[in-house]
């Protein structure tokens, strides 16, 4: 992975350890806290109160979205506003369906079992995840071979809240025994930019609107990505100036950062200019490019791409990535003319 001074790259969704320590704090704890979101928040609302007047326990839960756009904080907040605690797991942890029994036999009437990255659960998991939100039911398996014995457990009334990155990897049946689905769109530029303002103040930090429109631009959409740059614009005000942090602070200090004013990090760019500049604009191959800068396959196709793709820098083509119009304007470049047996892809 390229590194960023601080040594992990600063405009990745997941949460590093910093992020971990501070994103506790920096949580929304009520529904109405939560910022952005606006459909989802509604329905949820809808769904809480509804259980909670009737005395019943919430329907289970699902929520997709990409990584630092608020799952885990849902989640939690659902239990808040349930009066339920919460016990947290994911799928990655539950190797076993055994496993899976001993959370839910140990569950209490009414608790959030949260389980994230649901789509990393291993099969017989799943299976027994299924009995357990229809009928609040497992059976949990005595013995070994066929004298093995099914003892059927009766479970209390329970709501699952599942998080995934991947809703398309779900089984249909697991899928289908969520009561409400919640996906979660990235968020728009003012959205982040009340994000940044309500963490300044939690971090007792000075932020003018210009300066948080500044670090809100360049967040890619992501909460946990604004709260990340918020910290390092924190640490260059507190060395290079003193106040509050405008538009020229919040700017310089990303400059420094290498994320430049649209999201990119050094990765992005590098893999754009290679594509550009060694190869035209494409298409090439993946593999090539990543060659061409020195990293992996992998962290090209699953670090990089995803987000030139989604700013329409660069699209994945049959016959290789190909550049778009707005990648050459993006790094200040003139395409060339195309070429016979090139035909320009975007009419060109
Ligand atoms: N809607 C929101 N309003 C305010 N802060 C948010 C919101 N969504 C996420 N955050 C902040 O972003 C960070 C990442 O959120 P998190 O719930 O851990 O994301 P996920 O679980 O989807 O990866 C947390 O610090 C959280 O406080
Ligand atoms: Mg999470």
């Amino acid at each position: 992975m390229s590194a960023s001074p601080g040594g992990e790259r600063l405009v990745d969704h997941d949460a590093d350890s910093e992020d971990r320590a501070v994103e506790a704090a920096l949580r929304p704890r009520q529904l109405r806290e939560f910022i952005g979101q606006e459909r989802v928040r509604q329905q949820l609302d809808l769904v809480l109160r509804a259980a909670r007047e009737r005395g019943a326990t919430a329907d289970h839960v699902l929520l997709s979205g990409a990584p630092g756009l608020g799952k885990t904080t849902l989640s939690m907040i659902i239990a808040a506003e349930m009066g339920a605690p919460i016990r947290i797991s994911s799928g990655p942890a539950i190797q076993h369906a055994g496993d899976l029994a001993s959370i839910l036999s140990s569950l209490q009437e009414g608790e959030v079992l949260f389980l994230d990255e649901i789509h990393r659960m291993s099969r017989p998991a799943e299976e027994m995840l299924y009995m357990a939100m229809e009928d609040f039911r497992v059976d949990v398996i005595v013995g070994k071979g066929p004298g093995a014995t099914a003892i059927p457990l009766e479970l209390p009334p329970f709501t699952l809240v599942g998080a995934t990155t991947r809703a398309g990897l779900l089984p249909p049946p697991l899928r289908d025994r969520f009561g409400f689905t919640a996906h979660m769109e990235f968020y728009a530029p003012a959205e982040l930019e009340r994000v940044v303002h309500r963490s300044a103040g939690l971090l007792d930090v000075e932020v003018d609107p210009a300066g948080a429109a500044e670090i809100a631009g360049r967040s890619r959409g992501t909460p946990r990505i604004a709260n990340r740059l918020l910290r390092r614009v924190r640490d260059y005000a507190q060395i290079k100036t003193d106040g509050a942090i405008g538009r020229e602070t919040a700017s310089r200090a990303l400059e420094v950062y290498e994320v430049d004013e649209r999201g990119l990090d050094r990765l992005d760019r590098a893999v754009l200019q290679a594509l550009l500049k060694l190869f035209g604009g494409g298409p090439v191959g993946l593999s090539t490019l990543a060659v061409a800068v020195g990293e992996e396959r992998e962290t090209v196709e699953e670090v990089a791409e995803p987000f030139l793709v989604r700013e329409g820098l660069l699209a994945r083509t049959p016959r290789g990535r190909v550049a778009t119009p707005a990648a050459w304007a993006h790094l200040g470049l003139t395409p060339p003319a195309s070429q016979p047996g090139q035909p320009g892809l975007f009419g060109g």
